[in-house]
């Protein structure tokens, strides 16, 4: 649905200070704006007797946390450069997106949120630890907590689930169903956390994993039984994975190029969302002998050649997806002090098509190096056809 902006701002407002306001959050960039964080986040709070807002704004690295009062302006807040406004309530999730032309698309939906007035300063997550997925995936004990040692798997799933939460577009939000594939899903940590957290914002949600390990599949199916969900498991190379109907692809650290091949395959059935955390490379590192000059003032340092190369595989998938018609981005998932494997590649699909210097500085790189991506190997065809538009 689409409003006159003022008359979402005022929407947003009015839900933020309702009695049933459970959490706000406000994040991506408005066309040719700059907003001041990369993200805020907004919970009631109860600090002696009195209703007050938790305003925590982030720029990534730290977070800054003020308390304010109902004298305080959210309204100029919402127009400080913010693209995705959510302001949930117990019962409704009301999302806007500012388009290009500065117009509001809103989404609404229907959630069954509980309002947590505490004020500690634990960041809000997106499923609580004593959800019931967590104690069927044993990261969490009989009480309900995180087990210390599983404590970044969990912090990791949250901030996959966060990622999810802030690209779920007004369109997807519009949909009854949805379907989610899950390529290399291990254990299905991720997984099975996907399926309850978007169990509360569609009537159905499809979940497929997929994973080449047969243990993966019969563990996962012993946790769906059970949770007693519908979700179901294959154990196949992701490049052998059926085709079929998805919106969200997602790949959290599948190796090396299995990460290629899921890219592939969300292209290839035409995934509205891809999330892909890669892991490992090894592909291009074999690929690159010589750099051009003057890159080898880097490349002699082996270090830094391999970060280098990593680095430049995760971009050039990230322009293979945009070439092909996808908006992305390349985002730190969690920081590097639970993982190193801490990039994840976004993507959207808008159907965009690629402007000429996009298409020619992706080819003069490959040309320069002397580099042929395999991801760009699988989807040759697609990318001609892109080219030639
Ligand atoms: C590092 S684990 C990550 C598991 C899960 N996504 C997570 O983050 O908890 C990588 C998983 O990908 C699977 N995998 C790797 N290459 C694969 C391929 N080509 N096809 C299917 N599964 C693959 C492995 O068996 C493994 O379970």
């Amino acid at each position: 649905m689409k409003i006159e902006l003022p008359s979402a701002f005022v929407e947003l407002d009015n839900r933020i200070r309702s009695e049933k306001f459970v959490r706000a959050v406000l994040s991506g960039r408005r066309r040719n704006m700059q907003s001041e964080y990369e993200r805020i986040d907004i919970k009631p709070v109860l600090i002696k007797d009195e209703i007050k807002w938790q305003v925590i704004s982030s720029d990534g690295k730290k977070d800054i946390t003020k308390n304010v009062a109902a004298d305080f302006n959210f309204t100029q807040l919402f127009e400080s450069g913010y693209a995705n406004l959510l302001v949930d309530t117990q019962d409704e999730s009301y999302q806007v997106r500012i388009s290009k032309k500065d117009e509001a698309l809103v989404a609404i939906s229907k959630v069954k949120l509980t309002r947590d007035l505490s004020h500690d300063r634990q960041k809000m997550r997106m499923l609580p630890e004593n959800n019931q997925v967590f104690k069927a995936l044993e990261l969490s004990d009989i009480l309900g907590r995180i087990k210390p040692s599983k404590m970044d798997k969990y912090k990791q799933v949250d901030e996959f689930l966060r990622l999810i939460s802030q690209t779920l577009d007004p369109e997807l939000s519009k949909q009854d169903e949805i379907s989610v594939v899950d390529l290399g899903c291990g254990h299905a940590y991720l997984t099975f956390a996907v399926q309850e957290f978007l169990t509360d914002k569609y009537q159905k949600v499809s979940i497929l994993g997929v994973d080449e390990r047969v243990d993966s599949k019969e563990h996962n199916e012993k946790v769906a039984a059970k949770l007693k969900v519908d979700a179901k498991f294959i154990a196949a190379k992701i490049a052998d994975t059926p085709d079929q109907r998805v919106d969200i692809a997602i790949a959290l650290h599948a190796c090396d190029t299995a990460t290629d091949d899921a890219l592939y395959w969300a292209v290839k059935n035409k995934a509205k969302v891809v999330m892909a955390a890669p892991c490992c490379m090894h592909e291009l590192q074999t690929q690159i002998k010589d750099s051009p000059e003057p890159w080898g003032l880097l490349t002699k340092y082996g270090l830094v050649k391999e970060r280098l190369v990593d680095l430049m595989t995760d971009s050039l998938r990230a322009q293979i997806l945009k070439l092909l018609g996808y908006r992305v981005d390349i985002v730190e998932f969690i920081g590097g002090e639970h993982t190193a494997r801490n990039i994840l590649i976004r993507a959207v699909f808008t159907g965009a098509k690629p402007s000429q210097i996009e298409i020619t500085r992706y080819e003069e790189l490959l040309t320069q190096w002397q580099i042929e991506p395999y991801l760009a190997k699988l989807l040759a065809d697609e990318l001609k056809a892109a080219a030639a538009l």
